[in-house]
């Protein structure tokens, strides 16, 4: 780094920045991953600027070559990073000026570093968005392949994480894919708030030159220019939604990574996560650790941090721009790249989950989990609910003290219990019975499953 660099807005001041400022205010060494969409930012302003005639047709070819030369500068790693240059932005501007002489002292030219860091985000956000949701699609893609291998599986289903009623593992794997529906619907929103233009703003309240917004949002591929300057270079809503739905999004991951921990458990024993997704111990030999999970169970907590970094950074702001705004980056940074991560990760894990089918089954049928459906028989021979309840409690009662299922129950055991059952109690007791009994629409049944798979890859061809 050099840093015996004149600062560009140095005209005013006649002492220099204090060496602990200098590093304390600098931004480059976070932000310089702008850089790619700064000089996109500066080519479409400087064309601009050449439209309305502020710039010459030569000018913004020497600066739109300039600013070339500085991208492959940088991406060959030849690019001298200051930190005495601040942030991204100066640091481009400087060797800009350095490389094409004063024709690159015009590119600033009705132009703030406000306006530009704003759009710089929004540029940035809105490519790293899409990499999300193709990460996010390409993971209920997984999800909805195991449903449809999955469709006619018998698990327990659980509330209070106690067994409750028999649901097809499909089922359950599809109430997943629901929950990242919605959360593809939040990113997709958000990023029609994200893709609009604050250039134009300048610092605050606007540029004296006849600016053509239009046109270089149009450049951009924004959907318009933004309305208000002043809210322009204020605005970070369109990061904090964007963190919101990543802590969202971590939040159903986190969920169903505890599912995948408690599953791969030898307690319950109902998947076997492939050996590329985990890791032993260094001092127990028979340790086959759920790694992928747990991390991402843990990663939840910083992106939810992160969202309540940036909420109380805007808190206590007026209009318009202020410092503040720059510790945006880090936590917007740190969100994008472990998102993207963790759904990559699980979309790549999910195709290496193995269900066993005969624990599943066998933890279904231990639990009395077909209570329900010998209440609801009794209810179907006239017997009111709230009997049926009772009646079917005390069978589930002699169940325990001896140990047996209901299913594993004779018949004159369970008319003592009560007169209205007969020998087709034993179809409703069966867990296959059981399931495909609930044939509606969100049900649990295979058949039910089979089709929300098919309405779902409906979905995704469509999204
Ligand atoms: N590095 C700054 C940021 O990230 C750029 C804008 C600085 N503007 C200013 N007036 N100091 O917000």
């Amino acid at each position: 780094m050099n840093d015996n660099v004149e600062k560009p807005w140095g005209g005013r001041f006649t002492e220099p920045t204090d060496a602990f400022v200098e590093a304390f205010t600098a931004s480059v060494t976070f932000d310089k991953r702008l850089y790619a969409h700064d000089i996109a930012g500066s080519v479409a302003h400087a064309t601009m600027l050449a439209k309305v005639g502020v710039l010459t047709n030569d000018e913004r070819d020497a600066i739109v070559a300039g600013l070339a030369v500085i991208k492959t500068e940088i991406e060959t790693g030849k690019f001298e990073w200051s930190v005495a240059l601040e942030d991204v932005h100066m640091n481009i501007e400087a060797r800009l000026i350095e490389n094409i002489g004063d024709v690159g002292k015009k590119l600033h030219t009705g132009r703030s570093r406000n306006d530009q860091v704003a759009t710089d985000i929004r540029l940035y956000l809105r490519d790293e968005l899409q990499e999300c949701v193709a990460e996010l699609t390409r993971l209920q893609t997984a999800l909805v392949n195991m449903a449809e291998q999955e469709a006619g599986t018998i698990m327990p289903g659980f509330t209070h994480l106690q067994t409750a009623q028999p649901v097809t593992f499909g089922h359950h794997l599809l109430a997943w894919f629901e929950n990242l529906k919605r959360d593809h619907g939040r990113l997709t929103d958000c990023a029609k708030r994200i893709n609009v233009m604050p250039l134009g703003a300048a610092a605050l309240a606007g540029t004296s030159y006849p600016i053509d917004r239009e046109y270089t949002a149009q450049l951009l591929g924004f959907d318009a220019p933004t309305e208000n300057s002043l809210d322009s270079v204020s605005d970070r809503d369109f990061a904090i939604e964007f963190v919101s739905a990543a802590a969202l999004i971590m939040m159903h991951l986190s969920r169903f990574s505890e599912e995948i921990i408690l599953w791969a458990s030898a307690q319950f024993d109902f998947v076997e996560l492939g050996d590329s997704f985990c890791t032993g111990s260094s001092i127990m030999p028979q340790k086959k650790n759920p790694d992928v999970p747990e991390l991402i169970r843990g990663k939840t907590g910083r992106i939810t941090g992160n969202l309540m970094s940036l909420l109380m950074l805007m808190k206590g702001q007026p209009l318009a721009y202020n410092k503040d705004n720059q510790e945006d980056k880090e936590p917007l940074f740190d969100t994008v790249d472990n998102l993207r991560a963790s759904l990559r990760v699980f979309a790549d894990m999910i195709p290496a989950l193995s269900a066993r089918h005969d624990n599943m089954r066998e933890a279904a049928r231990r639990g009395f989990s077909t209570a329900t459906d010998l209440a609801d028989y009794l209810v179907r021979q006239g017997v009111p609910f709230r009997d049926a309840h009772e009646v079917v409690g005390k069978a589930v009662r002699l169940g325990v003290d001896t140990q047996r299922d209901l299913a594993e129950m004779s018949l004159e055991e369970l008319q003592g219990f009560s007169d209205k059952i007969q020998q087709d109690v034993f179809d409703v007791l069966t867990l296959e019975g059981s399931v495909a009994a609930r044939d509606h629409l969100g049900g649990t049944a295979p058949a039910q499953v089979r089709a929300a798979v098919q309405r779902a890859r409906q979905w995704l061809a469509a999204n």
